[in-house]
């Protein structure tokens, strides 16, 4: 491996919009997305030892333990196509992720590029999370007021959509606690290492875009 200014990172409260942003930077830079909570989603449909570790953790909003997360990340990112470059996105949340992905990656002479902060105010949040529905089949991501699907319950592919079961209101506000006591402190830990872009995240999802594409393309 070889260092590369596309080890990205996308840190954000939940519903900031990480995963909606992620799906265009993947394809225009060509690189993976690494989404946790899409990993521990896959190992717990699958009922894996993994996901039913995760399950109960999962649907309470709260973080699933870093030893387990760390390794699953860690494992990911050796595979070739990270070779030139990935971005994270739901990872890390706490200090300790933090810290085992710089390590991680110094032992393959990496370090993290560029972390983008999307930010967004609490209530918005609440509403975006509380709109949102996924694709079972192809993992699209709408918003029933936002951006509509076709139909409610229909993809444009013409799979399912559900939505999530930590999308109810209570659990909402426990991810928005968790975020705001465990992962926020990753701000300044990012900032120290002069690597921090932070976005308002506030607005349509275009205008966001614009503001994304400004930082990843002046980096
Ligand atoms: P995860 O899946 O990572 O969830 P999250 O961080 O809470 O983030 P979300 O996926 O909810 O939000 P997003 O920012 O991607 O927003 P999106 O683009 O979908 O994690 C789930 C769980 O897994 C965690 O609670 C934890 O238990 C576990 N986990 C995962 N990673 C972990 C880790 N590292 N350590 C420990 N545990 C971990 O947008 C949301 C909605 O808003 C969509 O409907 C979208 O259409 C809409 N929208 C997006 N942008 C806009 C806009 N600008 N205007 C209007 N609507 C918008």
């Amino acid at each position: 491996m070889t260092t590369t200014a596309h080890d990205l990172i996308f840190l954000g409260p939940p519903g900031a919009g990480k995963g909606t942003q992620a799906r265009w930077i993947v394809e225009a830079l060509g690189i993976p997305q690494i989404s946790t909570g899409d990993m521990l989603r896959a190992a717990r449909k699958a009922g894996t030892p993994l996901g039913r570790q995760a399950d109960a953790y999962m649907s309470a909003g709260k973080l699933v333990p870093d030893e387990v997360v760390v390794g699953l990340v860690a494992e990911r990112l050796r595979e070739a196509d990270c070779a030139g470059g990935f971005l994270l996105d739901g990872f890390p949340r706490t200090i300790p992720q933090a810290e085992a992905l710089d390590a991680e990656l110094a032992r393959h002479g990496r370090k993290v590029g560029m972390v983008v902060a999307l930010e967004v105010e609490d209530e918005a949040l609440v509403r975006r999370l509380s709109g949102r529905r996924t694709c079972t089949a192809c993992n699209r991501i709408w918003h029933l007021e936002f951006d509509p699907p076709p139909a409610a319950d229909r993809c444009a592919c013409g799979g399912t959509l559900l939505q999530r079961d930590d999308d109810k209101e209570a659990t909402i506000r426990n991810r928005l606690r968790v975020y705001h006591e465990q992962t926020a402190p990753l701000l300044a830990y990012y900032e120290r290492q002069g690597v921090l872009r932070r976005v308002d995240g506030s607005g349509a999802a275009d205008e966001v875009r614009r503001r994304v594409a400004e930082v990843v393309r002046g980096r």
